[in-house]
Protein backbone atom coordinates (compact mmCIF):
# COMPACT_ATOMS: atom_id res chain seq x y z
CA UNK A 1 0.00 0.00 0.00
CA UNK A 2 1.72 3.40 -1.39
CA UNK A 3 -0.05 6.48 -0.03
CA UNK A 4 1.26 10.31 0.06
CA UNK A 5 0.28 11.34 3.56
CA UNK A 6 0.79 7.52 5.37
CA UNK A 7 3.41 5.77 6.14
CA UNK A 8 2.66 1.98 7.08
CA UNK A 9 4.61 -0.49 8.78
CA UNK A 10 3.78 -4.00 9.27
CA UNK A 11 6.08 -5.65 12.43
CA UNK A 12 4.72 -9.34 12.66
CA UNK A 13 1.12 -9.23 14.11
CA UNK A 14 0.61 -5.28 14.22
CA UNK A 15 1.09 -2.21 12.21
CA UNK A 16 2.30 0.95 13.16
CA UNK A 17 0.33 4.15 10.88
CA UNK A 18 2.27 6.85 10.82
CA UNK A 19 -0.08 10.24 9.55
CA UNK A 20 3.15 12.18 7.56
CA UNK A 21 3.18 15.82 7.03
CA UNK A 22 5.16 17.19 9.86
CA UNK A 23 5.61 20.28 8.02
CA UNK A 24 1.64 21.11 8.48
CA UNK A 25 1.57 19.00 12.10
CA UNK A 26 -0.08 16.05 10.36
CA UNK A 27 -3.41 18.04 9.79
CA UNK A 28 -5.91 15.88 8.56
CA UNK A 29 -6.50 17.42 4.57
CA UNK A 30 -9.17 15.45 2.47
CA UNK A 31 -6.44 13.24 1.08
CA UNK A 32 -5.20 12.11 4.40
CA UNK A 33 -8.45 11.34 5.21
CA UNK A 34 -9.37 9.53 2.84
CA UNK A 35 -5.92 7.56 3.11
CA UNK A 36 -6.53 7.06 6.22
CA UNK A 37 -9.69 5.57 5.54
CA UNK A 38 -8.05 3.10 2.50
CA UNK A 39 -5.43 2.22 5.18
CA UNK A 40 -7.41 0.63 7.86
CA UNK A 41 -10.58 -0.75 5.65
CA UNK A 42 -7.45 -2.37 4.13
CA UNK A 43 -5.43 -3.52 7.19
CA UNK A 44 -9.18 -4.24 9.31
CA UNK A 45 -9.06 -7.01 5.92
CA UNK A 46 -6.03 -8.39 6.77
CA UNK A 47 -6.03 -11.47 9.16
CA UNK A 48 -2.55 -11.27 9.77
CA UNK A 49 -2.77 -7.53 11.55
CA UNK A 50 -4.01 -8.13 14.65
CA UNK A 51 -3.63 -4.27 16.36
CA UNK A 52 -3.07 -1.37 14.31
CA UNK A 53 -0.83 1.74 16.02
CA UNK A 54 -1.30 5.04 14.91
CA UNK A 55 1.17 8.10 15.54
CA UNK A 56 2.07 11.31 14.07
CA UNK A 57 5.90 11.89 12.28
CA UNK A 58 7.89 13.69 13.98
CA UNK A 59 8.14 14.79 17.70
CA UNK A 60 5.82 17.78 17.63
CA UNK A 61 2.27 16.88 17.09
CA UNK A 62 0.44 13.88 16.80
CA UNK A 63 -2.06 15.71 13.93
CA UNK A 64 -2.53 19.65 14.87
CA UNK A 65 -6.36 19.54 13.67
CA UNK A 66 -8.36 19.69 10.23
CA UNK A 67 -6.67 21.27 8.12
CA UNK A 68 -7.65 24.87 8.63
CA UNK A 69 -6.82 26.46 5.24
CA UNK A 70 -9.36 23.60 3.23
CA UNK A 71 -12.30 24.73 4.73
CA UNK A 72 -11.69 28.46 5.78
CA UNK A 73 -13.96 29.56 3.02
CA UNK A 74 -17.16 26.95 3.00
CA UNK A 75 -20.68 27.72 2.78
CA UNK A 76 -23.02 26.53 5.48
CA UNK A 77 -23.64 23.28 3.35
CA UNK A 78 -20.30 22.22 2.43
CA UNK A 79 -19.42 22.36 6.31
CA UNK A 80 -21.99 20.02 7.15
CA UNK A 81 -20.49 17.84 4.42
CA UNK A 82 -17.30 18.09 5.45
CA UNK A 83 -18.12 16.84 8.94
CA UNK A 84 -20.59 14.30 8.19
CA UNK A 85 -18.47 12.63 5.47
CA UNK A 86 -15.87 12.84 8.04
CA UNK A 87 -17.47 11.01 10.37
CA UNK A 88 -18.35 8.27 8.34
CA UNK A 89 -15.65 7.52 6.61
CA UNK A 90 -12.75 7.79 9.25
CA UNK A 91 -13.63 9.09 12.70
CA UNK A 92 -16.77 6.15 13.08
CA UNK A 93 -15.12 4.13 10.69
CA UNK A 94 -12.03 3.53 13.24
CA UNK A 95 -14.48 3.17 16.26
CA UNK A 96 -16.41 0.19 14.60
CA UNK A 97 -13.56 -1.33 13.71
CA UNK A 98 -13.22 -4.95 14.53
CA UNK A 99 -9.22 -4.59 14.85
CA UNK A 100 -8.30 -3.05 17.85
CA UNK A 101 -6.99 0.61 17.45
CA UNK A 102 -4.61 2.39 19.98
CA UNK A 103 -3.11 6.02 19.71
CA UNK A 104 0.04 6.93 19.93
CA UNK A 105 0.09 10.86 21.07
CA UNK A 106 3.15 12.30 20.66
CA UNK A 107 2.84 15.94 20.97
CA UNK A 108 -0.31 17.95 19.89
CA UNK A 109 -3.39 16.67 19.51
CA UNK A 110 -5.80 19.28 18.97
CA UNK A 111 -9.17 19.58 17.39
CA UNK A 112 -9.30 17.05 14.78
CA UNK A 113 -6.28 15.37 16.00
CA UNK A 114 -7.66 14.74 18.94
CA UNK A 115 -10.77 13.41 17.87
CA UNK A 116 -9.15 10.83 15.66
CA UNK A 117 -7.09 10.20 18.87
CA UNK A 118 -10.81 9.98 20.91
CA UNK A 119 -12.10 7.51 17.84
CA UNK A 120 -9.24 5.22 18.40
CA UNK A 121 -10.37 2.14 21.36
CA UNK A 122 -7.48 3.74 23.43
CA UNK A 123 -4.66 6.05 24.25
CA UNK A 124 -1.51 6.19 25.45
CA UNK A 125 0.74 10.13 25.56
CA UNK A 126 3.92 10.88 25.60
CA UNK A 127 4.92 13.31 28.42
CA UNK A 128 5.10 16.26 25.75
CA UNK A 129 1.47 15.63 24.67
CA UNK A 130 -1.20 18.71 24.36
CA UNK A 131 -4.86 18.02 24.13
CA UNK A 132 -7.46 20.03 23.21
CA UNK A 133 -10.34 21.15 21.07
CA UNK A 134 -9.77 25.05 20.11
CA UNK A 135 -12.41 25.02 17.30
CA UNK A 136 -14.62 27.89 19.39
CA UNK A 137 -11.49 30.13 18.93
CA UNK A 138 -11.90 29.81 14.74
CA UNK A 139 -15.57 30.31 15.60
CA UNK A 140 -16.83 26.96 14.76
CA UNK A 141 -17.24 23.26 16.63
CA UNK A 142 -16.10 20.38 16.87
CA UNK A 143 -17.57 18.21 14.04
CA UNK A 144 -15.81 14.65 13.83
CA UNK A 145 -17.28 13.92 17.24
CA UNK A 146 -15.92 15.51 19.75
CA UNK A 147 -18.80 16.93 21.20
CA UNK A 148 -19.94 13.34 21.94
CA UNK A 149 -16.92 11.46 22.68
CA UNK A 150 -15.16 14.02 25.03
CA UNK A 151 -17.72 13.72 27.05
CA UNK A 152 -18.36 9.94 26.89
CA UNK A 153 -14.62 9.89 27.81
CA UNK A 154 -14.08 12.82 30.34
CA UNK A 155 -17.81 13.45 31.58
CA UNK A 156 -19.76 16.57 30.31
CA UNK A 157 -18.52 19.34 32.99
CA UNK A 158 -14.78 18.67 32.20
CA UNK A 159 -15.73 18.37 28.15
CA UNK A 160 -18.14 21.50 28.56
CA UNK A 161 -15.06 23.44 30.37
CA UNK A 162 -12.40 22.05 27.40
CA UNK A 163 -14.68 22.88 24.53
CA UNK A 164 -16.04 26.18 25.88
CA UNK A 165 -12.72 27.37 26.58
CA UNK A 166 -10.27 25.82 24.31
CA UNK A 167 -7.46 24.86 26.79
CA UNK A 168 -5.08 22.46 25.85
CA UNK A 169 -4.38 20.23 28.86
CA UNK A 170 -1.15 18.20 29.42
CA UNK A 171 -0.82 14.72 29.21
CA UNK A 172 -1.11 13.97 33.09
CA UNK A 173 -3.92 16.11 33.32
CA UNK A 174 -5.64 14.30 30.35
CA UNK A 175 -4.56 10.64 32.16
CA UNK A 176 -6.07 12.06 35.40
CA UNK A 177 -9.28 12.70 33.53
CA UNK A 178 -9.24 9.34 31.90
CA UNK A 179 -8.52 10.54 28.37
CA UNK A 180 -5.42 8.71 28.38
CA UNK A 181 -4.98 5.29 29.20
CA UNK A 182 -1.13 5.86 30.24
CA UNK A 183 2.00 8.40 30.45
CA UNK A 184 5.64 7.97 29.17
CA UNK A 185 8.55 9.63 27.71
CA UNK A 186 8.70 10.70 24.60
CA UNK A 187 11.71 8.27 23.72
CA UNK A 188 9.51 4.71 24.77
CA UNK A 189 6.15 6.22 23.35
CA UNK A 190 6.09 3.56 20.71
CA UNK A 191 7.69 0.64 22.86
CA UNK A 192 5.08 0.98 25.31
CA UNK A 193 2.14 1.00 23.17
CA UNK A 194 3.34 -1.65 20.63
CA UNK A 195 4.11 -3.86 23.85
CA UNK A 196 0.43 -3.85 25.08
CA UNK A 197 -0.22 -4.46 21.45
CA UNK A 198 1.50 -7.46 21.19
CA UNK A 199 -0.12 -8.64 24.33
CA UNK A 200 -3.55 -7.74 22.32
CA UNK A 201 -2.07 -9.67 19.67
CA UNK A 202 -1.74 -12.56 21.80
CA UNK A 203 -5.22 -13.04 22.71
CA UNK A 204 -8.41 -14.45 20.49
CA UNK A 205 -8.87 -11.57 17.94
CA UNK A 206 -12.56 -13.03 17.22
CA UNK A 207 -13.38 -12.42 20.79
CA UNK A 208 -11.44 -8.93 20.92
CA UNK A 209 -13.96 -8.12 18.21
CA UNK A 210 -17.03 -9.00 19.57
CA UNK A 211 -15.97 -7.22 22.81
CA UNK A 212 -15.57 -4.23 21.03
CA UNK A 213 -18.73 -4.46 19.36
CA UNK A 214 -20.41 -4.73 22.96
CA UNK A 215 -18.49 -2.07 24.37
CA UNK A 216 -19.69 0.15 21.61
CA UNK A 217 -23.25 -0.77 22.09
CA UNK A 218 -23.16 1.29 25.38
CA UNK A 219 -23.11 4.64 23.15
CA UNK A 220 -25.42 3.71 20.78
CA UNK A 221 -29.29 4.99 20.34
CA UNK A 222 -31.54 2.87 21.05
CA UNK A 223 -29.09 -0.56 21.54
CA UNK A 224 -29.17 -2.42 24.31
CA UNK A 225 -25.88 -3.24 24.90
CA UNK A 226 -26.16 -5.63 27.58
CA UNK A 227 -28.44 -7.22 25.21
CA UNK A 228 -25.62 -6.76 22.63
CA UNK A 229 -23.10 -8.66 24.95
CA UNK A 230 -25.82 -11.47 25.40
CA UNK A 231 -25.53 -12.04 21.69
CA UNK A 232 -21.95 -12.15 21.39
CA UNK A 233 -20.77 -14.13 24.24
CA UNK A 234 -23.35 -16.48 22.89
CA UNK A 235 -21.93 -16.57 19.62
CA UNK A 236 -18.21 -17.15 21.02
CA UNK A 237 -19.28 -20.72 21.85
CA UNK A 238 -19.43 -21.59 18.27
CA UNK A 239 -15.84 -20.61 17.23
CA UNK A 240 -13.04 -22.16 17.00
CA UNK A 241 -10.97 -19.81 18.80
CA UNK A 242 -13.49 -20.74 21.97
CA UNK A 243 -12.39 -24.54 20.92
CA UNK A 244 -8.90 -23.87 21.54
CA UNK A 245 -9.01 -21.23 24.41
CA UNK A 246 -11.04 -22.78 26.69
CA UNK A 247 -8.98 -26.93 25.54
CA UNK A 248 -5.57 -25.46 26.25
CA UNK A 249 -6.78 -24.44 29.64
CA UNK A 250 -7.98 -27.40 30.40
CA UNK A 251 -4.78 -28.86 28.98
CA UNK A 252 -2.41 -26.56 30.92
CA UNK A 253 -0.82 -25.39 27.55
CA UNK A 254 -0.86 -21.86 26.01
CA UNK A 255 -3.64 -21.09 23.39
CA UNK A 256 -2.58 -20.86 20.04
CA UNK A 257 -5.34 -18.86 18.14
CA UNK A 258 -5.56 -18.86 14.25
CA UNK A 259 -7.42 -15.90 14.40
N1 LIG B 1 -4.42 23.27 9.67
C1 LIG B 1 -3.57 23.68 8.71
N2 LIG B 1 -2.29 23.95 8.93
C2 LIG B 1 -1.83 23.80 10.17
C3 LIG B 1 -2.64 23.37 11.23
C4 LIG B 1 -4.00 23.09 10.94
N3 LIG B 1 -4.85 22.65 11.87
N4 LIG B 1 -1.90 23.34 12.36
C5 LIG B 1 -0.66 23.72 12.02
N5 LIG B 1 -0.61 23.99 10.70
C6 LIG B 1 0.55 24.46 9.91
C7 LIG B 1 0.83 25.92 10.16
O1 LIG B 1 -0.01 26.73 9.35
C8 LIG B 1 2.28 26.00 9.75
O2 LIG B 1 2.36 25.98 8.34
P1 LIG B 1 3.31 27.03 7.55
O3 LIG B 1 4.70 26.69 8.04
O4 LIG B 1 3.09 26.70 6.11
O5 LIG B 1 2.87 28.38 7.99
C9 LIG B 1 2.84 24.66 10.23
O6 LIG B 1 1.72 23.79 10.36
C10 LIG B 1 3.54 24.74 11.57
O7 LIG B 1 2.63 25.31 12.51
P2 LIG B 1 2.97 26.59 13.40
O8 LIG B 1 1.67 27.23 13.79
O9 LIG B 1 3.98 27.45 12.73
O10 LIG B 1 3.62 25.90 14.68
P3 LIG B 1 3.70 26.48 16.17
O11 LIG B 1 4.65 25.61 16.90
O12 LIG B 1 3.93 27.95 16.16
O13 LIG B 1 2.21 26.24 16.77
C11 LIG B 1 0.18 25.00 17.17
C12 LIG B 1 1.72 24.93 16.96
C13 LIG B 1 -0.32 23.56 17.18
C14 LIG B 1 -0.13 25.67 18.50
C15 LIG B 1 -0.46 25.80 16.01
O14 LIG B 1 0.01 25.27 14.78
C16 LIG B 1 -1.97 25.77 15.99
O15 LIG B 1 -2.60 26.44 16.78
N6 LIG B 1 -2.57 25.00 15.02
C17 LIG B 1 -3.98 24.98 14.81
C18 LIG B 1 -4.66 24.19 15.90
C19 LIG B 1 -6.16 24.19 15.70
O16 LIG B 1 -6.83 25.17 15.84
N7 LIG B 1 -6.68 23.01 15.37
C20 LIG B 1 -8.09 22.82 15.23
C21 LIG B 1 -8.47 22.82 13.80
S1 LIG B 1 -10.19 22.47 13.63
Amino acid sequence: MKMKNLLIEKQDSITLLTINRPEKLNALNKATIQELHDAFKTLSEDKSVQVIVVTGSGEKAFVAGADISEFADFSVEKGGMLAANGQEILFDFIQNLSTPVIAAVNGFALGGGLELAMACHFRVASENAKMGLPEVTLGVIPGYGGTQRLPQLIGKGRAMEMIMSAVMIDAETAKNYGLVNHVVPQDQLLEFTKNIAFKIARNSSVAIAKAIEAINANYEDGVNGYETEIVNFGSCFGTADFKEGTTAFLEKRKAVFLG
